[in-house]
């Protein structure tokens, strides 16, 4: 809600939908707002039981600090990518992307403070908004092009080409099993932009592979292989592929659902995007998906 009060900073209140000036705020939404903005104020809370709310509102919680996490990589890309001087072009849709996440984060703070009020006097840690960090370390001096430009692989691979085809078909779910209506909408707000993130994450690493040396490129291969085991750990919910094998998942709308998958949801949507679209896209680029996923850290 805009407010005059004095302004409170997250990082001092540890609040994930800090106060802001109205003027703040104006420019904000004519930038990140998109027609119609879910009316989160009209959530219909005596609906629904607060074991279920306070449990959605851990996982909208969870992906508001993840969404987070991606405008700071984003960002840090983006700095990096100016340094090397890539294509203007590049900074156009990465601009994209940043003010993207930014309206995911919104989205997602809105969700989970809609779900469960009475959940922040309760239970502060689950809306705690901790200082993000990058999975991966931080960029070299620029001045070493060659350098810089692995990070940028790196980072572009990790974060668009794994991270970003992975969020495509989870909020594809999400958006199909939430019953409530403000829920489906901020999920579909998001999965409307996450195509375009991979998109963004492939054709860039199109255009770089072919410029990267041996050793580069092994460093690539070995970051994707890192960052395989860590989004397994993270989305795979520790149900391994072996557990799932031959199994079907059943994604259909049911019960009174705020927008919340199970822990095997999860993981089989992980494993078969995996199999069906990164592997095969990381072979294609020749950097050896299959190996990488045979060789996660
Ligand atoms: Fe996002
Ligand atoms: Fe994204």
């Amino acid at each position: 809600m805009p407010t005059d009060e004095p302004i409170a900073r997250a990082s001092d209140t540890g609040a994930m939908l800090a106060a802001v000036t109205d003027r703040m705020g104006n420019m904000h939404r004519a930038q990140v707002h998109r027609d119609p903005w879910p009316d989160f104020a009209s959530f219909a809370i005596a609906d629904y039981e607060e074991p279920l709310r306070r449990a959605a509102a851990v996982q909208w919680a969870g992906r508001a600090r993840a969404e987070h996490g991606s405008i700071q990589q984003f960002a840090q890309l983006a700095h990096v990518l100016s340094e090397v001087r890539a294509p203007l072009h590049w900074y156009g849709a990465l601009g994209r992307l940043i003010t993207d996440e930014v309206r995911h984060a919104e989205l997602c703070a809105e969700m989970a403070h809609a779900c469960w009020p009475e959940g922040r006097a309760r239970e502060p840690a689950v809306f705690a908004w901790p200082r993000p960090r990058t999975p991966w370390p931080l960029p070299p001096d620029p001045s070493d092009e060659a350098a810089a430009w692995r990070w940028a692989a790196e980072a572009i691979a990790v974060a668009c080409c794994i991270g970003e085809t992975l969020s495509r078909p989870m909020l594809e779910a999400i958006a199909v099993v939430a019953t409530d209506p403000i829920a489906e909408a901020s999920a579909r707000q998001i999965l409307r932009d996450e195509h375009l993130h991979a998109t963004f994450g492939w054709e860039a690493m199109a255009d770089i592979t072919p410029r990267l040396g041996d050793d580069d490129r092994a460093a690539v291969h070995e970051r994707i292989a890192r960052a395989l085991g860590g989004f397994q750990a993270s989305t795979a919910c520790g149900i391994e592929v072996a557990d799932v094998a031959g199994k079907s998942i059943e994604i259909v709308r049911g019960a009174p659902n705020l927008g919340t998958l199970a822990d095997e949801q999860y993981a089989m949507i992980f494993y078969a995007t995996l199999e069906a679209e990164i592997l095969p896209q990381l072979d294609a680029l020749g950097l050896d998906g299959s190996r990488a996923w045979a060789e996660r850290g």
